[in-house]
């Protein structure tokens, strides 16, 4: 039996058998080469010539797999050894973004925010005040006039004025007087009559009573002025309270005398 062999060099990774056994004797080399390269390369293939086995003479071709250190250079392009790792970088998530145009942003944000609030707010205000406004017909009743002219010296005329009654009394000088000398100190509520007139002969005066509210009687009680029949309280000429348990003067409301024309309100 002749056997030729030839390695090839490191470089290759095919080795060849020739043989001019049987096929059966060439089996039996093919299984001690498989058991030889398997040894020492892991698995191998082989192939056999069909042209050669049926002359007599086969070829019988070894083919090794590569060897470790071959498979990891075909496995990765870079050399083995420490520093060959390339790492990302992650610089631009790490970056500290706070002192950077993110601040502007976020404050630009916040005051075009804050305007259009302030903004929204505003016009629901404004339109909630336009519809409490007094209409033009409100308004109108606002203020009252008054004929002083159309009243006799002595006499009290009732007026409505913003719902509510008004006493206009022509006091007589006799009145004015009486006014005047009252002691202060003797009165429930103090206030000088000078104080709730402008005019000495016209005593204007809201007729509501000060206790629970009822409309006293004019030109009655015990001081000449005005009377509540509801738990009797007496009120003076000039509307100041002098008995019972009404705790305050009758209100005296805004008003402007110019002539004989008497504008309340
Ligand atoms: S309401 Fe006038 S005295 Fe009571």
């Amino acid at each position: 039996m002749t056997l030729t062999g030839r390695l090839a060099a490191s470089a290759a990774s095919t080795t060849r058998f020739t043989t001019n056994v049987s096929r059966a004797a060439a089996r039996a080399s093919v299984s001690a080469g498989v058991v030889g390269g398997g040894s020492g390369e892991g698995s191998a293939h082989h192939r056999s010539s069909a042209a050669g086995v049926g002359a007599g003479a086969s070829v019988t071709r070894f083919t090794t797999s590569p060897t470790v250190a071959k498979q990891q250079r075909f496995m990765s392009g870079y050399a083995a050894g420490p520093g060959t790792t390339k790492i990302p970088s992650f610089a631009d998530y790490t970056k500290d973004r706070s002192g950077d145009s993110s601040r502007a942003f976020t404050y630009f944000m916040l005051g075009a925010s804050g305007a259009m609030v302030t903004a929204a707010a505003q016009s629901s205000v404004h339109g909630f005040l336009t519809n409490m406004a007094a209409s033009a017909d409100v308004l109108a009743m606002a203020k009252t006039e008054v004929d002083l002219a159309s009243i006799p010296l002595g006499k009290t005329v009732t007026i409505k004025w913003r719902g509510k009654p008004v006493f206009v009394k022509h006091r007589t000088q006799e009145e004015i007087d009486d006014a005047n000398s009252v002691n202060l100190k003797a009165l429930p509520d103090p206030q000088e009559d000078s104080a709730r007139v402008q005019q000495p002969e016209w005593m204007v005066v809201v007729g509501i009573c000060t206790h629970l509210g009822c409309v006293p009687t004019t030109d009655s009680g015990d001081y000449g002025g005005w009377y509540c029949p509801c738990h009797g309280s007496h009120y003076d000429v000039s509307g100041r309270i002098r008995k019972g348990p009404a705790p305050l003067n009758m209100e005296v409301p805004e008003y402007v005398i110019e002539g004989d024309k008497l504008t309340i309100g």
